[in-house]
């Protein structure tokens, strides 16, 4: 977009858009950051690191180049298209673990490393995280964050109406649970969403059948996706379906937590994004647990930011990742955003019970990683997943979608 704009306003002026070898033409002050942030709780996240960044980099500005929908679905399309045609904004979010590994490879990010010693990252970060983003002994992004992704948000006053008052123990609590609710009159207990939120779910589900060894396995080679356990899974995942929504597969999740905002859903499993978006859109009484079965499992995932290769402000998106590492800029943008600090130093005051909840979690929890949110598996990977759920959601054969699954992970598992 934007070099088409410059380009525009070169042929305007008659000069050469490219090495023009004037030396007076000053550098460029805008540092254009790519997210898919743009409401609720993710947009009052970015405005806060926003926030932050101009008063750490006075001379910079920002420039928004955030594209809508959960999880970067369209987001990730289109800077694929932008990649192709060498027009990368300055930065990106993408998140850490395998994800990254796709833009590392074709060359489109560059090495941090070195900012990593100069701001002294690497004491601050824990060592897994920092293992986690090193490629061949480089690190390519900066992380702003850690999300937990197995969590289920509740509308406390619909599960009181129904007479639940505890959270479920296991998923066969959790089940007949969502049938006290069914027969209380509320039409879809569970709220779901589209493919990537279906995927999360599934995940939750794996977790709690295979347990956490079990379940990071599938990602390595270590676990069979063609077992008895998935197939297990996957008749619990269907159980759950049943008690959704029936229009799921056109909702994105904040249309599904719009159901359990007014009431209409008793629980949604969702990352806790949900946690910010439930407090800005008015709704700070939520609950929330564990999904069920999860035990100490923390799933996780980190979205942090690049600097592309050909950005074309490199002084101002340097400065942006200074920020977006910074204890500041993580106390700011966490405590709006629904995640916890990355950073292990920044006091947990000024944050949401869920998130004081959280950091403890994370303290003392088993982590996993999530193929829904990049951390467990590239995007090609998670993009077969999801057209198999897609296919599933219509189709409804357990046997088919295990060897779709299973499919997918031949062809991408990295031995
Ligand atoms: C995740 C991302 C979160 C949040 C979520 C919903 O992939 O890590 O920050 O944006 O998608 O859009």
């Amino acid at each position: 977009m934007r070099m088409v704009a410059v380009l525009a306003v070169a042929a305007l002026l008659g000069v050469s858009a490219c090495g023009s070898g004037d030396d007076d033409t000053p550098p460029p002050s805008t540092v254009e950051v790519f997210t898919w942030w743009v409401e609720g709780g993710e947009k009052a996240g970015l405005d806060a690191l926003v926030r932050q960044f101009t008063a750490d980099c006075p001379g910079q500005r920002f420039e928004n180049g955030a594209v809508a929908g959960g999880a970067g679905v369209n987001a990730k399309r289109e800077l694929t298209q932008r990649m192709a045609r060498h027009d990368p904004p300055d930065t990106f979010q993408a998140h850490a673990g395998a994800e990254l590994i796709d833009y590392i490879d074709a060359g489109q990010i560059e090495d941090l490393t070195a900012y990593y010693d100069s701001w002294g990252l690497r004491g601050v970060l824990p060592a897994d995280l920092v293992a986690d983003l090193t490629v061949r002994g480089k690190i390519y992004s900066v992380p702003a964050n850690i999300h937990r992704a197995n969590v289920v948000w509740t509308n406390p006053a619909v599960l009181a109406r129904a007479g639940i008052t505890v959270p479920p123990k296991d998923l066969t609590a959790f089940i007949a649970d969502l049938a006290k609710l069914k027969a209380a009159g509320v039409e879809a207990p569970l709220a779901l969403g589209r493919d990537w939120t279906q995927l999360m779910l599934l995940e939750a589900v794996l977790i709690s059948d295979l347990g956490p060894t079990g379940f990071s396995g599938l990602f390595t080679g270590d676990t069979d996706w063609r077992g008895a356990l998935v197939a297990k899974a996957i008749t619990h995942f269907t159980a759950l379906l049943s008690y959704g929504n029936l229009d799921r597969d056109a909702l994105d999740w904040p249309q599904a937590e719009r159901l359990l905002i007014d009431g209409k859903a008793g629980y949604q499993l969702m990352g806790d994004w949900a946690a910010a978006d439930l407090a800005a859109k008015g709704f700070p009484g939520y609950g929330w647990f564990t999904f069920p079965g999860n035990g100490k499992a923390f799933q996780w995932s980190a979205d942090s930011f690049t600097l592309s290769t050909g950005a074309a402000n490199v002084t101002g998106t340097e400065c942006w990742l200074k920020t977006v590492g910074s204890a500041t800029g993580q106390q700011v943008f966490n405590a709006a955003k629904g995640s916890i600090p990355a950073r292990t130093d920044v006091p947990s005051t000024g944050f949401s019970p869920y998130q004081q909840s959280a950091m403890a979690d994370w303290k003392s929890g088993i982590p996993v990683p999530s193929c829904a949110h990049g951390s467990a598996c590239p995007q090609a990977w998670q993009t077969a997943v999801n057209a198999a759920l897609t296919s599933y959601s219509s189709g409804k054969d357990g046997k088919i979608l295990q060897s779709d699954l299973a499919q997918a992970a031949d062809l991408f598992v990295r031995p």
